[in-house]
């Protein structure tokens, strides 16, 4: 299969570092391929970004067979540009689409289109510290037929878009609400899919947080609501009595690849992760004995999220002293100085693009 690139005439004006949000602004080209039973995969190109144009009754509108990934390239100081871990976000894409029924794409092929996407807009590479560019690899099934089974034909795409802090909090600690009212997926289920349907559930919790001044959800399991899985854009941790504890992959939880990132610094560290169940009155029991040191969140958008205080039918607790804690600030700058090439990378984590 041979990659094509077609590029725009046209040039859009970048956005200054400063300005940056999350997600508002899309660079000039994307990635297109698409898939159908008589040819397989077929057809990658790169192009400008344009709309996809589809029919009313293509099945992605109706029944949600979509998943996607999220990564990110940072410049160095050097003006290099590098991707942190995109292999596994690949791996992750593929293991998605084998349980919504969709083909299976090549691995190696995909991260090679994706570099050449991200070198033909590597203007678009913001460089100012804790600024990204922001890539969305998505599939959609794009069959124009409304009965329910899986399409046969697909589009795989992907997006860039230069980014900023995911929350508006940026690293200072944000406030949770722990809900027992709603779940947002079950054992046997789609959790552990990074599937649009997974987000559109979360969003009515969602909005009922920020009604009451919190700024995310932290699910529990949606079996006995009694363990905490995770936060739906982030994975959980926290600090009881210097042991470091996430919760275990339960196939409801998605397995972050910044979740194992902070796993493997943790045990490079000498100081091993437990990944294990934790209910929430566990956390409660620890928060009221004054040994809940830390709760931070991990992932690819958040980095790493201090939580600074969470609440729990109607009580609220604090974390610490509602302050960024010493472990959520080690991983944080851990991660960073590796993705932006401030320390070495003894793990290969990172992949250089140009
Ligand atoms: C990410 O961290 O990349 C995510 O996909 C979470 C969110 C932006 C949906």
């Amino acid at each position: 299969m041979e990659l094509t690139i077609h590029k725009a005439d046209t040039q859009k004006p970048l956005p200054d570092d400063s300005e940056l949000t999350f997600g508002t602004v899309f660079t000039d080209h994307m990635f297109n391929m698409d898939y159908d039973l008589k040819n397989g995969w077929h057809n990658p190109r790169i192009e400008p970004y344009q709309p996809i144009v589809m029919e009313p009754s293509t099945m992605v509108l109706h029944y949600g067979q979509s998943i996607f990934e999220g990564l990110k390239a940072f410049k160095t100081a050097s003006g290099d540009i590098r991707l942190f871990r995109p292999r596994e976000n690949f791996k992750r894409f593929n293991r998605s689409g084998h349980k919504l029924c969709m083909p299976p794409f090549d691995e190696d092929f995909a991260l090679n289109a994706l570099k050449e996407l991200v070198k033909l807009d590597r203007r678009w590479v913001p460089s100012t510290p804790g600024t990204s560019l922001y890539l969305r690899p998505t599939i959609i099934a794009m069959d124009p037929f409304v009965g329910v089974r899986a399409s046969h034909t697909y589009r795989f795409f992907i997006i860039m878009s230069p980014v900023g802090a995911y929350y508006k909090e940026g690293f200072n600690p944000v406030k949770i609400w722990v809900t027992d009212k709603y779940v947002r997926a079950v054992r046997g289920g789609m959790g552990e899919v990074k599937t649009a349907g997974n987000y559109a559930a979360s969003l009515y919790a969602g909005e009922e947080a920020h009604r009451i001044g919190y700024t995310q959800v932290l699910w529990l399991d949606g079996v006995e609501l009694k363990y905490i899985e995770e936060v739906g854009s982030m994975n959980i941790f926290f600090v009881i009595d210097d042991e470091i504890i996430t919760p275990s992959l339960s196939g409801s939880i998605l397995s972050g690849v910044t979740r194992d990132t902070v796993k493997q610094l943790a045990a490079r560290w000498g100081h091993p992760v437990t990944e294990r169940r934790i209910s929430i009155d566990e956390l409660i029991a620890a928060h009221a004995s004054g040994k809940l040191q830390e709760i931070f969140g991990s992932g690819t958008a958040a980095v790493i999220s201090p939580v600074g205080e969470f609440m729990f039918k109607d009580k609220v607790m604090k974390v610490g002293d509602g302050q960024v804690g010493k472990w959520s600030q080690k991983f944080f700058n851990a991660i960073t100085d590796i993705q932006y090439g401030i320390t070495e990378d003894p793990d290969g984590w990172i992949e250089p693009v140009c």
